[in-house]
């Protein structure tokens, strides 16, 4: 994983809006969150969590195959990230693309490149979850600008032989687009290309009906997670890790009860990082393994929810 280095606290941000530390952290769970310095795109923070990765798993950048990049904050709607973070890391025989799924970017990343190593197309597979939030955020704005930062997670997805029964062993993932008009950036796109007008409007950050997305998070996210497990013939207390997206520690402890996981199967960064959007799954999968609380052969239970609707869960027997 990478987070750039400038820390914002929320006393920091209690002198930008008319906020607390002592809101922010109760009704989200967040302390701290990170913030590029201008000019820093989601590339940049790609390959800085990139090349450890390769140089960890001794991966000669030639053998990727391809590059799946989980954002909705690229550095620019096209070329795709993937293309520019593919000839930053000398990735030549890869190709790759950018995938648009808000929060749950990164899973659908992971299933979707779990397709090419299963049906064997695939032996090295990087998948990628990064957000440059800020750029996307009104700092005047105490609804929203609290709630995110900035970072980047990647993985390695190879394959196994089936005999040890490791690696990913279901997903599931779903769309509604009832929430469309509760989360969302009008601006930028088609619909509302780029004015004088839409940039007075605001139309460029984020927008978010906060109550309504919260409870769509909490009932989708664990039943979701009830799904997997029940088609998996799997009860919670089979589950070593429970790794959902962060978007606010409420709705992690809301699914955490819904499930009846004890505190040490959770994993919480949000107080550090806040919500980086495709960014916190990985987030947390790396911090566990340093941590020591993810080795082989535990079961993993990841679940995100995001703009869109996107929400989804995967379960993983980790290989590494
Ligand atoms: N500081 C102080 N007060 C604030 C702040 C702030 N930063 N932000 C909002 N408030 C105020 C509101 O104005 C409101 O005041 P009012 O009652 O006078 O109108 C009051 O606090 C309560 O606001 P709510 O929105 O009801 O607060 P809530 O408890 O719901 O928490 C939050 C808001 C944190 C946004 C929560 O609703 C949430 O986490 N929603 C889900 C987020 C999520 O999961 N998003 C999906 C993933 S993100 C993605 O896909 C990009």
């Amino acid at each position: 994983m990478f987070h750039p280095d400038n820390v914002l606290t929320n006393r920091d941000l209690e002198k930008m809006v008319d906020t607390s530390d002592e809101w922010i952290q109760s009704r989200t769970g967040i302390k701290e969150r990170r913030k590029v310095k201008p000019g820093q795109a989601a590339s940049d923070l790609a390959v800085e969590a990139i090349v450890p990765l390769l140089k960890k798993t001794q991966t000669d950048p030639q053998d990727i195959e391809l590059i799946i990049v989980g954002t909705v904050t690229p550095d620019m709607l096209f070329p795709s990230t993937a293309c520019l973070i593919q000839s930053r890391i000398g990735a030549k025989n890869a190709w790759g693309f950018d995938l648009s799924a808000a929060c749950s970017g990164f899973l659908y990343s992971l299933t979707v490149a779990d397709q090419f190593v299963r049906n064997g197309k695939h032996k090295k597979v990087l998948v990628v979850g990064v957000d440059v939030m800020s750029s996307i955020l009104d700092y005047t704005d105490r609804n929203t600008c609290v709630l995110f930062g900035d970072g980047c997670g990647a993985l390695l997805l190879e394959p196994e032989p089936e005999a040890t029964e490791l690696g990913i062993l279901d997903s599931i993932h779903h769309i509604d687009g009832i929430g469309a008009d509760l989360l969302y950036m009008p601006g930028g796109g088609s619909r509302n290309p780029a004015t004088h007008e839409t940039v007075n409007k605001k139309m460029h950050v984020v927008h978010q009906e906060g109550k309504q997305v919260f409870k769509y998070a909490v009932s989708e996210m664990a039943r979701v997670s009830e799904e997997i497990l029940e088609r998996n013939s799997l009860s919670p207390k089979d589950i070593d890790l429970f790794v959902a997206h962060q978007a606010n520690l409420r709705i992690i402890e809301s699914c955490q009860k819904r499930l009846g996981l004890s505190d040490e199967k959770i994993v919480v960064t949000i107080d550090k990082y806040a919500n980086t959007t495709s960014g916190t799954i990985p987030t947390c999968l790396t911090r566990a393994v340093e941590d020591g609380r993810l080795t082989k052969g535990n079961l993993v239970l990841i679940a995100s929810f995001g703009a869109g609707f996107t929400w989804g869960a995967t379960l993983v027997r980790w290989a590494y």
